[in-house]
């Protein structure tokens, strides 16, 4: 079967990157991509590809060149379901907030209600692709709902769990290290994949397509990031070991790292990882163990997000002890408010429980973010804070310059590792700071030998001071 139509629910961080490289390497391919967020849909169709709603190095480029060409934005779900052969769920799957498994299962009911509209809008046979990241064995939920609301039609579901990171979408999905696509070993299911795989290898070698069954896709996606994250929280925990010892986690990560079989990548000591998948898809994991009755198992994966809770509480404890045990009223500065560099999302960033911690503490805080917006920063911190509106904007400014983010502030703390920040002009910003003037550098990111030689007290996770 060769496709010729795409529809892709949900306009998000995965929807709107991915399905753009797909137009632009098929221009054969229609691709209409769907959202019930009429803002959302409007800023993917403003005339000035630098609004488009999601920030990512080379990403407005890519949507110039396929926009209106096979790339379209829209918000009628059902239209574009109809008109397409082969539908991608790339909806949100958030940690449920309610009811049984609140706090750690996966939310599944933005992707029910894409089968069910799926369901009863095919008048013919359609592919459908979990691009979201599942729970194991989501995909026969799907099957069922698509087979008993259905109009009769026949449906076979995929399963092609997206590996990109976010600040490299564009370069991820260009040069993948894997593309993997899980399906039913049926005649009818082996035909789907192979469909999938022919989109695919219009850009990707043959040889990093992999195929499995269903299950093991849905599983292999929720275990990369597991493996990822444990990398994470494996070097913060010894980067609290390094401080009290004298050694030095940058040091530690360079030595183990060049053993070929541990590797360098994931060893970046930080105040914490962040994003909105590594602790949805632990605790998801977890929750998944638990519900077959894998206590061990769940626990031993569970302590990665103890961990990564750890560090970050450890941060703030860190900045209020040495600021002789308080920050009341003290101006902190946070250079950077994205959980990483290169987004502008802040979804679980490490920033927003860091400020939290702060704010409880009664200290002022000021941001400065080169891509994310006051507007966000005060989003994020009322969901977790229970402080009024008003008083959170009375304790929180967000600056438009990080120089003047800075000023009169008694310190700074790193929270992201914007490549700009280690272009500033550091000796301007420690004039116009309190003295002593502090710099918690929570992503290793400035030369602590420089910064010390213009005055700053100066501390990075990992090393002793
Ligand atoms: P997102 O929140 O940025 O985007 C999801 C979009 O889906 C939203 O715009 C929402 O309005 C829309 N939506 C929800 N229900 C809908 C419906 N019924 N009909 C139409 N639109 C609907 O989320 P995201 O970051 O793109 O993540 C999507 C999925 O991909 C998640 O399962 C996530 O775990 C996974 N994932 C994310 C990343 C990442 O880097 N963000 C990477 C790999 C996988
Ligand atoms: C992660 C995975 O890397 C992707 O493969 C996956 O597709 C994605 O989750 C997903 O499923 O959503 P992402 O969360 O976008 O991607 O970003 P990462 O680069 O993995 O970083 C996650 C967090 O870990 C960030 O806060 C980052 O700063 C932190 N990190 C990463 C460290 O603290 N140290 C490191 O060495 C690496």
């Amino acid at each position: 079967m060769k496709i010729t139509s795409i529809c892709c629910i949900g306009a998000g961080y995965v929807g709107g990157p991915t399905m753009a490289m797909i137009a632009q390497k098929c221009p054969h391919i229609k691709v209409t991509v769907v959202d019930l967020n009429e803002d959302r849909i409007n800023a993917w169709n403003d005339p000035d590809v630098n609004n488009i709603p999601i920030y990512e190095p080379g990403l407005s480029a890519l949507v110039a060149e396929t926009r209106g060409r096979n790339l379209f934005f829209t918000t009628e779900v059902e239209k574009g379901i109809d008109e397409s052969q082969m539908i991608f769920i790339s909806v949100n799957t958030p940690t449920k907030t309610y009811g049984l498994g609140k706090g750690m299962a996966a939310d599944l009911k933005y992707i029910e209600l894409c089968a069910r509209q799926i369901a009863m809008v095919a008048k013919d046979d359609k592919i459908v692709v979990e691009k979201s990241t599942l729970p194991v064995r989501t995909a026969e939920a799907i099957q069922n709902i698509l087979d008993n609301t259905g109009n009769g039609v026949q449906f076979q579901i995929l399963s092609n769990p997206e590996f990109l990171a976010e600040g490299t979408a564009v370069e991820d999905l260009h040069n993948p290290d894997r593309v993997l696509i899980g399906g039913n070993p049926t005649p009818r299911g082996t035909q789907a994949i192979n469909a999938l795989v022919e989109i695919y290898a219009n850009w990707v070698p043959k040889d990093r397509i992999l195929t499995t069954n269903l299950w093991s896709s849905e599983l292999s996606k929720l275990t990369a990031n597991a493996y990822l994250a444990q990398r994470v929280s494996s070097i913060n925990a010894l980067s609290e070991l390094c401080e009290r010892t004298g050694a030095d986690v940058n040091e530690v990560a360079r030595a183990i790292g060049m053993d070929s079989r541990i590797g360098p990548k994931f060893l970046k000591a930080s105040v914490g990882f962040g994003g909105s998948c590594f602790q949805k898809d632990i605790l998801n994991l977890v929750y998944i163990a638990k519900s077959y009755g894998l206590n061990e198992v769940a626990d031993y994966w569970e302590q990665v997000v103890i961990m990564n809770d750890h560090q970050k509480r450890r941060f703030a404890n860190n900045i209020i002890q040495t600021l002789y045990n308080t920050v009341a009223d003290k101006k902190i500065t946070f250079l950077g408010w994205a959980f990483k560099k290169d987004t502008n999302d802040s979804r679980e960033s490490a920033a927003i429980n860091v400020a939290d911690h702060l704010l409880h503490e009664k200290a002022n805080i000021a941001v400065f973010d080169p891509k994310v917006r006051s507007k966000q920063v005060i989003s994020d911190l009322q969901y977790l804070n229970e402080m009024e509106l008003s008083e959170l904007e009375k304790s929180v400014a967000v600056f438009e310059d990080p120089y003047q983010a800075c000023e009169k502030a008694h310190a700074i703390a790193i929270m992201t590792e914007w490549d700009e920040f280690k272009n500033y002009d550091w000796k301007k910003i420690y004039d116009n700071m309190q003295k002593p003037a502090f710099i918690f550098d929570g992503r290793n990111l400035l030369d602590p030998e420089k910064m010390r030689a213009i005055g700053f007290i100066f501390s990075a996770v990992g090393s002793a001071r």
